[in-house]
């Protein structure tokens, strides 16, 4: 079966053709990084006009390459009301036009599957991490529709932590990536910042240490090269999310860890990854970079599982949570 995916519930407008969910035919992702930077942030009313302008292109190119198509996915939340909408209407229009039936699918599921789309060994049970710009999620995937979340942030998302922490340091917006170059030039022992594992919970913390990024900015004397205020702050986002990941998969006696999210495209985060799986013989699935960010590839790989299951419809809520269909 083919699905073509719809994305566009942030700052991306993406679109894909992925057949059985699992091979890509077209993968297209407009970014809309360009119009938000001099905001230094999402702008939501600019994110859903851009999408509406854009949304008739992304879906021209991804039909060019795999023209033809027997269901469509589309995001159905979480994410920005307006731009969501647009996505919802685009997709709806289209199944009708087609005569093809139609899935809403929850983006978060969708980062901790994105892995399917090029890891054969993987598939449920598994502890799944998704590190967006909005979300951290820690959950224990039983199978397709079938979830047990154990932890999730409490303030700060993972990577909100790393854009406002790029902020404080004049790097720009988005700030994942603009940290994880300069870390590469740093030293991670510089400043001790702190390591917020709240133990004895799943849950996750990062205002705190964004909080302790300001405070060292402001405090007089202390001032270290930026590359090594940026490897310090990586690495303690890296220990907390790798250790808590990791505990949770020996507490649940699961092999397997699939990590999604646009701040599983960071080198450290990977490379520590891959490195405490091997010496505790767990096996680690983390996407390529680029389908680690927002693409439409992700949500048709889901959407085709649901359609299996029989889930046909779109719902959308800015809020939807991670919660159990099969
Ligand atoms: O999943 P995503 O593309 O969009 C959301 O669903 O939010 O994630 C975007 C987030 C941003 O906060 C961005 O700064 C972060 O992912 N990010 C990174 C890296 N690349 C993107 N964070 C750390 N290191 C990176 N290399
Ligand atoms: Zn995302």
């Amino acid at each position: 079966m083919d699905v073509l995916g719809i994305e566009s519930s942030c700052d991306e407008t993406a679109t894909a053709v992925v057949r059985d969910g699992r091979k890509v035919l077209s993968n297209i992702v407009f970014s809309q990084q360009d119009l938000h930077g001099v905001f230094r942030g999402i702008v939501p009313e600019i994110a859903s006009r851009a999408h509406l302008e854009k949304i008739n292109e992304v879906l021209a190119l991804a039909l060019k390459r795999a023209p033809r198509f027997d269901a469509i996915a589309v995001t159905a939340g979480p994410g920005l009301i307006g731009s969501l909408l647009v996505g919802k209407m685009a997709a709806e229009a289209l199944a009708w036009v087609a005569g093809v039936p139609l899935t809403g699918v929850n983006h978060l599921e969708a980062h901790l599957f994105a892995n399917l789309l090029e890891d054969r060994g993987l598939k449920p049970p598994f502890i799944g991490l998704v590190v967006s710009g909005g979300h951290t999620d820690l959950v224990e995937v039983l199978d397709f529709g079938r979830y047990r979340v154990l932890g999730r942030t409490r303030d700060d998302a993972a990577g909100e932590c790393f854009d406002k922490a790029a902020n404080l340091l004049g790097l720009g917006y988005p700030g994942g990536p603009a940290i994880d170059r300069l870390s590469a030039k740093g030293d991670p022992l510089t400043v001790d910042f702190p390591r917020p594992y709240l133990e004895g919970s799943w849950d996750f913390s990062f205002s705190g240490l964004k909080t302790a990024v300001a405070y060292y900015m402001k405090t007089p004397g202390k001032k270290a090269r930026k590359a090594d205020i940026c490897a310090s702050f990586q690495a303690s986002v890296v220990d907390v999310l790798v250790s808590k990941t990791l505990l949770a998969a020996r507490r649940f006696g699961r092999k397997n860890i699939s990590i999604g999210g646009g701040v599983a495209a960071n080198s450290a985060l990977r490379k520590r990854f891959v490195e405490e799986s091997e010496k505790r013989g767990l096996n680690i699935h983390l996407p390529s970079k680029r389908l680690c960010t927002d693409n439409a590839a992700m949500i048709a790989a889901l959407g085709y599982h649901r359609l299996k299951a029989g889930r046909t419809g779109v719902a959308v809520d800015p809020s939807l949570p991670i919660q159990n269909w099969n």
